[in-house]
């Protein structure tokens, strides 16, 4: 699908994304080159890491690729610092790495547990620590005014409560809490924007294959029309707005995109059933209301 961003949106800017070698982060790297950025990669796996920045180049997109563990401090300052010197500046982090696994919260061992706290909610903000000083306003690379862009990728699941994965719940509720704080202190003292976004379930992602494979998607029927799936570009989407200008007042938030879905129930009653149930009670109530010594109060 084409954007509807103007290609020029992201243009001079250089992002860096934890986790942009596959899935959401990549198409939010995909975009954000087409709407003219440069882009940096980051993940542990060199593989991974090379055919996307290879798939970027083919497109004319200026990127490079990191290899590095969100989860080690060296690692996080080392990718960022390397970022700076390929392209001089960073304009835009974003926080997308992230494990996870579907899981009883018997089974899991608290070592599992901490894993993925340890890439979500650690990791994310040991990548801020770390670009602090080039996303910061009057940084190396950065005008005296203008500070940069953070972006936390988190999900719904906290919302309420999701079946086998209390870890990942716990580790996207730390990550908002993240973002809100940054958001006040960073924007604060430094202009820097932090802002999330929670994607709904994401069609032709690892997340999903592994949380939904094709082995289990029958379950999913159950929930019939409410169960709907997006598409990486809509998160991109989301990413490019709050990235660019447009999304300059924006500051803080964690924008939902999944269609509405994290406030779905299945529907009880049916709408016809409603309208003449209610006809009935209202009649019954005035009836009620006219006999009714309270009724003047
Ligand atoms: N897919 C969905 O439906 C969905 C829904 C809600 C939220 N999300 C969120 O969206 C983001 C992307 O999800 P996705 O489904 O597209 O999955 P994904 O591609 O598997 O995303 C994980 C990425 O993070 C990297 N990564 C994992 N651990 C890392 C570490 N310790 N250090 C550096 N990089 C690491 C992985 O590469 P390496 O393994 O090579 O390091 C991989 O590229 C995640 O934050 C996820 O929680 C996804």
């Amino acid at each position: 699908m084409e954007s509807p961003f103007k290609a020029d949106v992201l243009k001079g800017k250089v992002a860096l994304i934890t986790g942009g070698g596959s899935g959401i982060g990549f198409e939010i790297s995909t975009q954000f080159g087409r709407h003219g950025a440069a882009v940096a990669i980051m993940g542990r796996r060199r593989q991974v890491v090379d055919a996307a920045v290879a798939a970027l180049r083919s497109e004319g997109i200026r990127a490079i690729g990191v290899e590095g563990d969100v989860r080690k401090q060296e690692d996080a300052a080392r990718v960022v610092e390397e970022t700076f010197k390929h392209f001089g500046k960073l304009d835009i982090l974003v926080n997308g790495a992230a494990g996870n696994f579907l899981v009883s919260p018997e089974d899991l061992s608290p070592n599992g547990f901490r894993t993925v706290m340890d890439i979500d909610s650690v990791g994310t903000f040991t990548m801020c620590h770390e670009a602090l000083k080039y996303l910061k306003k009057g940084g190396p690379g950065k005008g005296p005014s203008a500070g940069g862009v953070i972006l936390n990728i988190s999900a719904t699941l906290h919302y309420t409560a999701s079946w086998y994965q209390i870890h990942v719940s716990a580790a996207k509720a730390a990550v908002d809490s993240i973002t809100r704080s940054l958001a006040l202190e960073w924007g604060t003292d430094y202009s820097i924007r932090v802002n999330g976004i929670a994607p709904g379930p994401i069609g032709d992602t690892p997340g999903m294959r592994k949380l939904a494979p094709v082995e289990m998607q029958n379950h999913y029927s159950e929930l019939g029309p409410l169960y709907k799936v997006g598409k990486r570009w809509d998160i991109a989407m989301a990413a490019l707005y709050l990235a660019s200008d447009a999304g300059k007042y924006v500051n803080g938030t964690t924008m939902v995109v999944d269609g509405g879905l994290w406030l779905s129930r299945p529907r009880r009653i049916a709408k016809e059933e409603v309208r003449k149930l209610s006809r009935v009670v209202e009649k019954k109530s005035r009836n009620s209301a006219l006999v009714s010594p309270t009724s003047k109060l």
